[in-house]
């Protein structure tokens, strides 16, 4: 039994952990029922003047099995009497659709149903959608599925009240007015999206993908019923996991990272390393799912106040010009990223490994945060990640090309522990490619 961090110390000696610059990670090891305790060094941002941040966390949060029932009632605490239900196609596939629709029935609340949406979702869903929602007169929007249909629900909120087309409010800060309340059902363990002030769409026009970034975004309430996630089949879950471990990892190592986001990375960094496996390997496993829900809303915590890093930027283009799922990319770039990142900030890294799951003990730190870089591709593996960029069918000549957008995702790339040139991200893209993951020793 691998040693790992005992988080009910961590929650009951917040207050000392968060008054400390550096600490100590009790660690329990159960082994033959004997309890023996181990004390790691755990990374933090020092506690000094210069931090200086924002956290703006408004939404309501409901958890555990069967909150899926309280979905009226948090319809009717929001004013709502008439509800846009965006869906997601794979809950149509997988006939969940009613256990939705009905705590809306029971009382008695209309709906329309809206399950046009995409992986990767265009702006003009969200044009659609809104054009729909205004005809019949919806004042409520709810959102249930993936990041996507989550996306798809806030952009159409927006837009109830503020009018226009979805283009409009790309970029950060656009969207002049509070949308119409909204309520996310997430129905994967990735995004984060529930708790997340961002909603991410391909232009049609340009092939990019971009993002609307703002406070009315946040959503007003998120059930989250870890039950909705066990029909996720073992690709999606693998996914969707990797998306949600590297939100917690970025935000982590993020230069804008401080005490409180590395509080919820960390926490969600432990969950997903130890249950995604799991979960992959059963998705029955309840409690793995239930771990899986709590750790990817804890990476939409850190990711919403500390923001998502080369990973992400690096991803998109693979999104946008090959249609590659978004948890996918990250899930292949990762290890490589991250080994590329290593000198940026190696006591962190060295930190993650530890939590990760690797023994440490008397390495040199510059040892201990390569180890990161191994339990990633372990990680991956055991999930059935593919390790190369040539194994998704990218051809290599458009490499230059996707780095080249890569660096106009400006806040991830700003955000990253190592700042990259372009021939780094070339280098960095290659080596995925190649399936090299030695060239910066
Ligand atoms: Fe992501």
């Amino acid at each position: 039994m691998k040693e790992r961090a005992c988080i009910t110390f961590y929650r009951q000696y917040l207050f000392f952990l968060i008054s400390k610059p550096f600490f100590f990670w009790l660690v329990v090891n159960d082994k033959d029922s004997i309890l023996t305790l181990q004390l790691l060094p755990i990374q933090l941002t020092p506690m000094t003047h210069s931090q200086s941040f924002t956290v703006t966390q408004p939404t309501r949060i409901q958890f555990g099995v069967g909150s899926i029932s309280n979905l009226g009632r948090t319809v009717q605490d929001f004013n709502g009497t008439n509800v846009f239900l965006v869906i997601d196609p794979g809950l149509v596939k997988a006939g969940i659709v009613n256990q939705i629709t009905a705590p809306l029935e029971a009382a008695a609340i209309p709906y329309t149903l809206y399950d046009h949406v995409d992986p990767e979702p265009g702006l003009k869903l969200a044009d659609k959608g809104y054009k729909l929602a205004k005809t019949n007169g919806c004042d409520c929007v709810i959102g249930a599925g993936g990041g996507s249909a989550m996306d798809v629900a806030k952009a159409v909120a927006i837009l109830l009240t503020n009018g226009g087309k979805a283009a409009d409010y790309l970029g950060l800060d656009k969207i002049p007015k509070a949308g119409a309340p909204k309520i996310m059902v997430p129905t994967s363990a990735g995004t984060g999206a529930e708790v997340t002030f961002t909603a991410v769409f391909i232009n049609e026009k340009t092939g990019s993908k971009g993002g609307m970034n703002g406070a009315p975004l946040y959503p007003e309430a998120a059930i989250l019923d870890p039950a909705l996630t066990l029909s996720l089949p073992p690709r999606v879950t693998a996914f969707t996991g990797i998306d949600a471990l590297t939100h917690a990892l970025e935000a982590y190592t993020s230069t804008q990272a401080h005490t409180i986001s590395e509080m919820y990375s960390l926490e969600a960094i432990d969950l997903i390393s130890r249950n995604l496996p799991k979960a992959f390997a059963n998705g029955a496993n309840l409690e793995a799912r239930s771990a899986m829900l709590m750790g990817s809303l804890l990476g939409g915590k850190a990711l919403a106040t500390a923001g998502v890093g080369l990973v992400h930027a690096m991803a998109y283009p693979m999104g946008g010009m090959f249609g590659i799922a978004h948890g996918l990319a990250n899930a292949v770039l990762l290890p490589y990223v991250i080994e590329y990142n290593l000198i940026g900030n190696l006591e962190k890294f060295a930190t993650l490994a530890a939590v990760l799951g690797k023994k440490t003990d008397d390495m040199t730190t510059r040892e201990a945060a390569e180890r990161c870089v191994e339990a990633l591709f372990e990680l991956n593996a055991d999930v059935g990640i593919p390790a190369t960029l040539q194994d998704l069918d990218i051809p290599d000549d458009q490499i230059p090309e996707m780095a080249r957008i890569a660096l106009t995702v400006t806040r991830p790339v700003e955000n990253n522990p190592r700042q990259p040139t372009l021939d780094d991200v070339i280098n960095i893209y290659q080596m995925a490619y190649d399936g090299n993951s030695s060239i910066f020793y």
